[in-house]
């Protein structure tokens, strides 16, 4: 009964909230009025932050302290919390409830630690595997990337948060990240790089945007005007602010003309001595800095900042939803790769036990970085494997080398593999191949046993080619948060059937993945008097599946790939006019002997484009859960933005009216049914 006052509770809060989101025009007066009683002194001090994760207050006014706190996978800086599974591993799950809770669980572990602002959700586009912060984004595709952070976001800020969407934009790499251009035409930005931000703003009603570190043409991102004026706030009407990523300013007029409001973490550029002596000189004007602080307060206004505690003693710091959620999430995202009959696990006696080794066997790791986690407790894959009792008795080895007769009699050996927090994370950029000894590892189990499976934990592909024929599975753990081990153990031992598809595709190798030779910057060149290191985004709009379908290489494994414990069938595909688009509807049996869950995707391509176009675009998804022996009808409304490109004439999205083929289907690569449309 407490448990559903409770709910109902948050259910009348969160409507409560919800309509406070849009900033109204009272917000607008009110943070006006208050920008008028503030001295200039303090205006230029409130655009700089504060103690590293601060907006300070001003306290003659009722303008409270602002914390922030990181990032897209728990609430970090200064506390322990709920470690979820990450970015990539939310968009894996293509489950929008899912994506949503999670963000209402991170909204609630933030009110409980009176965090105001979140800095996450992270949706830099996954151009490569190399990039060291893929593990925070959401995937190669800006559709799934939108819709994971549409729903984050409303999940965050219903409870009360601001979320801040980052970071804006083309940090699709690490290394050199202060330095390198990232070179992108007007389509590709569009098309590929934009769409999440977008969907964000004209959605979501995110609060916050964080620029990012890298120039984009040329120009460093947090003082863009082409990004942040005449896109962001231009054409896309974004109320709420932009702070800068921590150090990622360069110059004080760059600052306040590009359109950055607040500079993090503290004024570096926008300090009283620059701005005094630009606004003295009468090259900037004192409405200028008004802005800024404007689109600061009028935000938090609308966020009820200044009108009650952030902090809500309600929720305890370790909230049984959130660690409900954390677990929930790392079941619906972990993809089974390949399955070659070994699982579920059949069992094993105490004579021929299951071996369990690898690196991170007994941890729970998760990527470094401003997005690692402290989590207040995990459940490692050991500690997972002890919870299914006697039928799965599992043994940890170390030094694997010298347990060979243990590897060679078991039942079947797990090798739980990948990066960490020193080998995948931010300002660096990763290997594809393994860390130093993995392989090797997983070759000496697969020498010895012939069911050996392997458990990667990453943000993204890695290099299977030495053993990927050798192994007779692979689960994708991604980094599975604090409930990960359980979550892991439960999938091997069939209690939990997977249901996650591939957020990105998995080349064979390096050479294959599209932007192979659009990764590092080329020699640095000139221009406006600078000389700056850039990256050309050669590959355009073709990143990803796009690419690959192109060039007609086949990955190791395809976008949106992912096997069950059950199988299913398509069937009767229909597309009805509905709105300004159509609705596909179809069916799906769950023919085989276990429940489950299909993520139906639907992509969409045109059949004579007038501008080069992808073969097949993501453009709708439906995860269902359906039980062993029964049909789901599933109906997925395509409107016309799902057709069309962006036209680098008019500068818009535009339709090119003619025929559509509709793809249904159960990855990029596996394709059940297609319907024909006229547009
Ligand atoms: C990261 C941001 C993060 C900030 C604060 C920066 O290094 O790029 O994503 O929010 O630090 O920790």
């Amino acid at each position: 009964m407490k448990r559903f006052v409770l709910s109902l509770a948050a259910v009348v809060l969160g409507v409560v909230t919800l309509s406070a989101q849009s900033i109204t025009q009272e917000d607008k007066d009110r943070a006006k009025a208050l920008v008028e009683k503030m001295t200039l002194e303090e205006k230029i001090d409130y655009i700089g932050g504060l103690n590293k994760f601060y907006i300070r207050g001003v306290e003659r006014l009722g303008i409270p302290e602002i914390r922030m706190a990181d990032g897209p996978q728990g609430v970090r800086n200064d506390t322990k919390s709920t470690l979820f599974a990450c970015g990539v591993a939310a968009a894996a799950t293509w489950n929008e409830t899912a994506m949503k809770e999670m963000g209402t669980a991170l909204g609630q572990d933030a009110r409980a630690r009176g965090v105001h602002i979140m800095l996450g959700p992270g949706v830099n586009i996954y151009r490569s595997p190399l990039c060291g912060r893929n593990f925070e984004y959401m995937g190669e595709d800006p559709y799934l990337a939108s819709r994971a952070a549409v729903n984050y976001i409303k999940g965050i800020q219903a409870e009360g948060v601001m979320a801040t969407i980052k970071h804006f934009a083309m940090n699709n790499q690490e290394y050199d990240r202060h330095h390198v251009s990232s070179d992108v035409d007007e389509r590709t930005m569009n098309e590929i790089y934009f769409p999440s931000f977008r969907a964000a703003v004209e959605e979501a009603k995110v609060g916050a945007v964080m620029t990012s570190y890298n120039q984009v043409n040329g120009i460093h991102a947090a003082e863009n005007p082409y990004l942040i004026r005449e896109n962001l706030k231009g054409k896309w009407g974004f109320q709420g602010f932009v702070m800068s990523d921590w150090t990622s300013t360069y110059s004080t007029l760059g600052c306040i003309r590009g359109g950055l409001d607040l500079e993090m973490p503290m004024a570096y550029c926008m300090d009283r001595a620059s701005v005094m002596a630009l606004l003295e000189n009468g090259v900037v004007e004192e409405s200028e800095i008004d802005e800024k602080v404007q689109n600061i307060l009028q935000a938090l206004i609308a966020f009820g900042f200044l009108d009650r505690p952030q902090l809500d003693k309600n929720i305890s710091e370790d909230n049984q939803y959130s660690n409900d959620i954390a677990y929930k999430l790392s079941c619906e995202s972990a993809v089974l790769l390949k399955n070659e009959g070994v699982l579920p696990l059949k069992g094993a006696t105490k004579k021929n036990q299951i071996v369990l080794m690898g690196p991170n066997a007994d941890v729970i790791p998760c990527g470094g970085g401003s997005g690692r986690v402290d989590a207040i407790h995990t459940t490692s894959l050991a500690e997972g494997m002890k919870t299914l009792g006697k039928k799965y008795p599992t043994v940890l080895v170390d030094n694997y080398k010298s347990s060979v007769s243990a590897i060679e009699k078991a039942a079947a050996v797990i090798v739980s593999v990948g990066y960490d927090k020193t080998s995948e994370r931010e300002n660096s950029d990763r290997t594809f191949t393994l860390p130093e000894g993995q392989d090797e590892m997983i070759e000496f189990a697969a020498a010895h046993n012939k069911n050996v499976i392997v458990v990667i934990y990453a943000g993204g592909a890695v290099d299977m080619s030495r053993w990927q024929d050798k192994v007779a599975a692979i689960v994708m753990g991604w980094y599975p948060g604090q409930q990960g081990g359980l979550a892991i153990a439960n999938i091997l031992a069939g209690k939990v059937n997977p249901s996650g598809k591939l957020p990105m595709s998995f080349e064979k190798t390096l050479e294959d993945n599209p932007t192979y030779n659009s990764y590092y910057p080329a020699e640095p060149r000139s221009k406006r008097g600078f000389t700056y290191k850039f990256v050309t985004y050669t590959e355009g709009i073709f990143v990803g599946y796009r690419g690959y379908e192109r060039k007609g290489i086949e990955p190791a494994y395809p976008f949106g790939y992912g096997l069950s414990y059950t199988t299913f069938e398509y069937a009767a595909s229909n597309c009805i006019k509905s709105g300004d688009g159509y609705d596909v509807v179809f069916t799906v049996t769950n023919t085989g002997k276990r429940d489950g869950a299909e993520v139906s995707e639907i992509y969409v391509g045109e059949k004579n484009p007038c501008v080069a176009r992808p073969a097949k675009e993501l453009k709708g998804f439906a995860k269902t859960v359906i039980p062993a022996g029964k049909s789901a009808k599933v109906r997925v409304h395509l409107p016309k933005s799902a057709f069309e490109y962006y036209d680098v004439k008019s500068h818009e999205w535009v339709l090119n009216p003619g025929y559509f083929t509709v793809y249904i289907g159960s990855s990029s690569a596996d394709i059940r049914l297609t319907e024909e449309v006229l547009m």
